[in-house]
This record gives structure tokens, sequence and C-alpha cells, in this order.
């Protein structure tokens, strides 16, 4: 692998994208099965109550009403919580939200079975619900689960008080961030088809193949073996796809199983933001201790997650929320508790970042404030705190090797002209304008808590006429996994990106791989495709030795030509590859990688959290109009440590990409909720940022590499939106001249601030 890359680190189009916007890609939603049937859930509607009767006399009279399934047919285990088991696949008793499926209606037409889902009549005893963190908290006797408690998390390092005794300036301050609806553009769905012998396949628009099979297998009561999952292109996840697919899988599926017919299933949006998991809302309590000078001395800090109905991925989002409290920077003495707390809401859940947005709108807020009672540069002031190489993170972990967090501070500083720029940024007689930053780091992959699900693969077969398969356990969501996947298997062989086709991921081809999530897949697959190629490479050196009359040594294969060094004798990949099939070797080969162990003190909330970070820093600008409010982003600076950038095109896309999404939860995304019921659940009412939302935004690559990553890389998938929201808000934070600790900026926000004495 020496001398000069070929393929990792040139922008390779998108392998993906011809059929994509040819419209040739057969999405899920695109996808018929022959004798397909059709299914639609029936769900609470109450926020909390005890079910005392269901009536299927006006559903079973819709014209092409087939069947309704309902818990008491589940075969196995009526239990679907992906870390918690506290949600029933289907609800047979108490409903905890609006949207707790209750059952299956099954039909030969989709809207048959909607119709005759909306019939079915359920008849409740209602509870009083607990809509709020607060509430959930201080009930004392009404508990939603045993306990109103999702989970907690802890760390806990040197001694606070002494910090704080010994800090000139004790500051502290409340944040709050709310709900995010992921709002991929294909909704939930998957189609079940049942096979002979008890088997079972799902094709299905997800992001962990491995998570529905298990779900799956566990409520129909059959073995793995007997599960198949194929995911379908999918649309659009952003952990939203996590583990929501296994209970819709597993429905349908037992409707499959109890018809005897392929069933489909696709959520309407509306009923889809109502059912489905959201980003969690976050309270926060910051209270920090620094020297004069600027220098972080103390931090206790308390996390409130509003976890929803159920637990779903809240453990994930509180660890990380904790473990990742105080950002990239150095702190002697921390402790931060978190707490999910249950509520008769939809359940909260995975949405890029874990968590990481909320705790960095915290943090990084928090020093703004802290730079303006010191009126220290907010720059300066976290140039002075931020790791470097050497330094241990707040969770008492030493980091030795790419620490690119002071790097991306600088190069966003000096790209953005923060100095000169925040000089002339005067204010006009209608626009306020405002500069503002925000530094993060993100611990790559599932990190301590999540180490025993951390492996992955990569399967590469080489094809008698030259040609390349590759299978991997991970998905092609949207953040162009297919074409890195390429590039990666490219370099490794040796031969040309065209001869490469990456297979759509399917649970049969490939060991469990966990879930597709935390920016795993550059990582992973990177490191399994290298781990496939080293076992390959000796074959194809001994048949090329044979080929060519020389020793193996000799041999170099490099874009696709395999070439005897001593002489210059060579022979083109095909060659190869058919005395490969001729000589009866072995074509295939499995790599398998797994993130290093991981020492880790979880009572104390000590030691090595992630095996590594990404980092990055990003500066807003933006503009306020103080007659109507609105906020416009005008433009985003966006630094990144990577390690190693693999495509740099894919890599801008997705900073671009997670940055907008950063600005929709900062400014133009509103989610609201009433009684539990969601009053935002199109996009006439939940605005999604248009192109014309968001301002041009700037990439700034920085490649501090990590020796455990594929050519160093690491993952950027959703460090892209972390620091968006807090930047954004110190921004309207610096252009108003009033600290701005909630989100999203609405304009009646604005507005009330600029006017208190006036209404909007
Ligand atoms: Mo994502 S929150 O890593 O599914």
């Amino acid at each position: 692998m020496a001398g000069k890359l070929d393929q990792i680190g040139k922008s390779l189009p998108r392998v993906d994208a011809p059929a994509k916007v040819t419209g040739e890609t057969q999405f899920l939603t695109d996808m018929t099965v022959d004798r397909m049937i059709f299914a639609y859930p029936v769900f609470s509607t109450i926020p909390f109550g005890r079910i005392r009767g269901i009536d299927l006399k006006k559903a079973q009279a819709v014209e092409g009403y087939i069947d309704s399934i309902l818990g008491d047919q589940v075969p196995g285990d009526n239990q679907v919580g992906v870390i918690i088991e506290d949600q029933p696949l289907f609800a047979t008793e108490i409903v905890r939200y609006v949207g707790d499926t209750i059952s299956l209606v099954v039909a030969e037409s989709p809207s048959a079975a909607r119709k005759a889902a909306s019939l079915v009549g359920v008849e409740y005893e209602v509870f009083t619900p607990i809509l709020g963190i607060e509430e959930s908290k201080s009930a004392t006797d009404r508990f939603i689960h045993e306990t109103n408690i999702a989970c907690r998390h802890q760390t806990n390092k040197g001694d606070v008080v002494a910090g704080f005794n010994k800090s000139d300036i004790i500051i502290e301050a409340d944040f709050e961030t709310p709900y995010q609806e992921h709002y991929y553009l294909e909704p939930q769905g998957c189609i079940a088809i049942p096979e002979e012998d008890d088997r079972v396949t799902i094709y299905g628009s997800l992001q962990c193949p491995f998570y529905v099979r298990k779900a799956v297998a566990k409520c129909l009561g059959i073995s793995y073996s007997k599960v198949r999952v194929i995911q379908a292109p999918t649309g659009g996840a952003f952990g939203g796809k996590e583990d929501v697919p296994s209970e819709i899988c597993a429905r349908t599926a037992l409707a499959a199983r109890t018809t005897g017919r392929p069933v489909k299933m696709v959520y309407r949006r509306r009923d889809d933001v109502q059912l489905t998991s959201k980003r969690h809302p976050f309270r926060m309590h910051y209270k920090v201790g620094v020297r004069r000078d600027g220098k972080l001395l103390a931090a206790e800090i308390t996390l409130e997650e509003n976890a929803g109905a159920y637990a779903t991925l809240s453990t994930v989002v509180s660890y990380r929320a904790t473990m990742q409290a105080m950002g990239p920077y150095v702190i002697p003495n921390i402790k931060v508790r978190s707490t999910a707390y249950y509520t008769n809401l939809p359940p909260a859940g995975a949405f890029r970042g874990f968590g990481s947005p909320q705790a960095t709108f915290g943090h990084e807020r928090m020093m703004d404030i802290i730079a303006a009672r010191l009126n220290l540069d907010p720059v300066e002031l976290r140039l002075k705190n931020v790791l470097r190489a050497g330094d241990t993170t707040l969770t008492g972990q030493r980091i030795d090797h790419s620490v690119g967090a002071r790097e991306t501070i600088l190069k966003v500083r000096e790209a953005s002209q923060w100095d000169q720029r925040r000089k002339e940024l005067t204010p006009g007689p209608r626009y306020l304008h405002g500069l503002g930053i925000a530094a993060c780091h993100y611990g790559n992959c599932l990190g301590a808590a999540g180490w025993s699900l951390d492996g992955a693969a990569a399967r590469i077969q080489i094809l008698r006429d030259g040609s390349v398969t590759v299978a991997f356990g991970l998905v092609e969501m949207g953040q162009g996994a297919l074409t890195v996947i390429t590039q990666m298997t490219a370099e490794t062989l040796g031969v040309s990106p065209e001869r490469i086709v990456v297979l759509p991921t399917d649970s049969l081809n490939v060991p469990d791989s966990g879930p597709s999530v935390a920016s795993r897949n550059v990582v992973m697959t990177g490191n399994a495709i290298r781990e496939a190629a080293r076992k390959l490479n000796p074959v194809l050196l001994s048949a090329a030795g044979e080929l060519l009359e020389c020793p193996p040594e000799r041999i170099t294969i490099k874009n696709d030509l395999v070439t005897d060094n001593a002489n210059g004798n060579a022979l083109q990949f095909p060659e190869l590859a058919e005395h490969l099939f001729l000589s009866n070797r072995q074509m295939e080969m499995l790599g398998w990688w797994h993130v290093p162990r991981l020492s880790f003190d979880a009572d104390k909330g000590q030691g090595e959290a992630y095996f590594t970070y990404s980092y990055a820093a990003h500066i807003a600008q933006v503009k306020v109009d103080t007659l109507t409010g609105l906020i416009t982003v005008e433009k985003i600076w966006a630094a990144h440590d990577i390690g190693k950038a693999i495509n740099p095109a894919g890599l801008e896309g997705q900073v671009e990409g997670g940055t907008t999404q950063g600005v929709g939860w900062a400014v133009t995304e509103h989610f609201r909720i009433e009684q539990g019921m969601v009053k935002t659940p199109n996009l006439s009412t939940y605005l999604l940022p248009t192109i014309m939302d968001v301002g041009e935004v700037e990439t700034i690559i920085v490649e501090d590499p990590e020796p455990l990553g594929p050519w160093g890389a690491k993952g950027i998938g959703e460090p892209a939106i972390i620091p968006t929201a807090a930047a954004v808000a110190n921004a309207v934070s610096d252009a108003l001249g009033v600290p701005l600790n909630e989100i999203p900026l609405t304009p009646e926000k604005i507005l009330s601030i600029l006017n208190p004495a006036e209404p909007v």
C-alpha cells in the first residue's frame, strides 16, 4: 500500500447518482411483489390510558378487508425495545402515547387498509397524561413504566468543589433545545414475504438490518437463520430508521405470516410524524468556574432529556451527551449528571448526533457567555482551553493523536476573517448582523457502552471476468457509502472503480455488523475492506507469479495492471481473475474489524469513552431583520478534522447537508405538540430549510490522521450537524446583544426580545 494513493482522496462521482437522478432507483415505496396485500396500523388516539375493548365490526365491513392482527396473536415475545425492554410490539393493555400501535389491519389495497384501520373502535379508560420533563420528574403516583426514569448517566473527574473554590468567577446558565423531526423524504415502510419452512424475507427502508432481524425473530418466535432482511434503497433516515423499522417490520412480518401473503406497509406522512421517534428535547443547567484569564477550572452540568413513551435509543443519547458535555476542552474538575424521563409523548430516539447537537448547544453557548463575562474574544477563549495531543478529555481519556480541534478553530477563524469581520459588521437601521463560533468533538462509533456491537464486515469477491463485488453489513442511506466503499476497495486491490459493484445490504451475505449509526461506515467498513484485501492479496500475488513466471514478491497490482517489477512484464487484471478461477483459488474473503477494547469505568463515567474523536468548528454569520424578526443565515464556515477525506466532494456534501439540517433545527423548524398530538405533521407547518434559507457553506477540511482509521479516516456523518445550531445561536446573540439560550429562534421570539413591551 505504500506509495501514491490512486483512489483515496479523489472526488469519485457518486456511483449511485445516475440511477437516482433518472428515477431508475426503486425505493421501498416503489416496490411491488406478486400477490401483495397492504397493512396499516390502528394506533392509540389518547396519550395515556387502558384499553377497555376493541371493536372490529365496522372495519370488517370495508370492501377489501382481510384481517386484523392483535397483540394476543404474537407467537414470540410481544417486545421490541432495542436496549431497554419497555416497548410492546402491540399495546394490549396500556397505551403510553398517541401512536402506540394496537392492531394492524390488512386489506387488498392501501386505501382499504387505511380506511378499515380508521374504523376500528377502541374504548379506553383515560389516564391523565404526563406531558413534560417537570411533570414526569415530580410525579409521585403516576408512572409511565415502573418508574418515570428511562436512564441515567454520569461522569466525575477531579474535585468539583475544590475547582470552584479556586475559580475567580462562577457562571451559571440554563439552556433548552427542542424536538427535531427527521423528515426523511421517504416515510417508513417495508414489505414482508412469507417463505416456506417458517422463513420470512423483509425488504425495508432502514438503517439497521440486524436490529430488524433480531426483532422479527424474537416477535415471531423463530431463529435468526429464518429471517432474511434486505435493505431497499432508502430515501433518507438520519437516525429515524435506526430502531423504528424493527417494530414496523416485525408487525408486518406477523401479518404476512398470519395471512400467508406478502404484506406491504408504508406510513402516511402525518402518521409517520406522529408515530415515530424524534430528537430528544433537552433541558440543561451549566455551572462553570473559570480563572480570570479564561482557563476552565470546574463544571457541574445537569442534563435532562424528554424520552417520550419508550426508552428506544435514550441510553445512547444520554451516554453520549454526558461524555461530551463540556466539549473539546481541557477541564480538570467536572461532574455531569444526565437523566432521561419518560413522558406520554412520541418516543425520542436516534437523530444525527445522538444528543451531541444538544450538549454542544449547552457547552458552546456557555463558552460565549463566559467570554462575554471575561471580556475575551470567543475564539481566544476556546483556543485557551482546547484539547491538544497529550491532553485528557473530560472523561479522563488521554488522547495522543488525531486531535485536530485546535486546527479546526484556527482554520475556521482564518477562512472567515473573524477578527476583521467582527469589526466590520455594524448595525444598520433595519438589520443587525452577528458572528458566532461553536466547536465540538464527536466520539466515533458506539463507544464503551456499545462496544460489544462495534464490529463490522465486508466481503470482497473477485469474479472470473475480473469484476468485483463487495457486500457490507452497514447501509447506504443517502450518505455516499457506496462511493467511498468503491474507492476503498479499488485502492486496496489496485483495480479501477469501474470493476466494482457494491451489493445492496442483505443479512444473508454478511455477519451481523451492528447498526449503521454513529458515523461508523467509513471507519468500520473501510477497515473491514482492508482486512478482506489483506487476505486476498497473497492469493492474487501467488496466482500472478505463476502467470508472469516470477516470485510473488516481485508483483505489483495497480490501476488494473499486474506487473513484474523486475522486467516490466505485465498483464491485465481480468487475465489474473481468469487464472484465479482456473487454478481453483479462493476468490472471496471476508474482512472483519472490531473497535479495540476500551477501558472504561461506567460507575464513575471515566475512561476511554470512544476510541477516537472527530472535531469540528463552525462560524455562522447571520442577519436579523428587526422589522419582521426573521433571521437569515448568510454564511457558515465549517472546518472538520476527519483524519483523512476519502472523497472530498462527498465530505463537502455531508457538511452542507448536516449544516442545513442544523440551521433548520435552530431557525426554521418549530415542532409543536399539544396533548400528545403533533401539530406540525406536514411540510407546510414544519418548515424545513430550503436552499433559499441557507447561505453559502464553506467547508474546510482538516486532516489529522487517526492511526486506527482506514488511511487515517474518521467519521463525518454526524459532526456535520453538531456545532451548527450553537454557532447560529451565538451569532444571533451577538447581533442582538442578548443571550439566546433556547431554540428555535422564531421571528416571534426575536420580536419579543426586540420589543418587549409589544406582545406579538
Ligand atoms: Mo444515527 S443518531 O447515528 O442513527
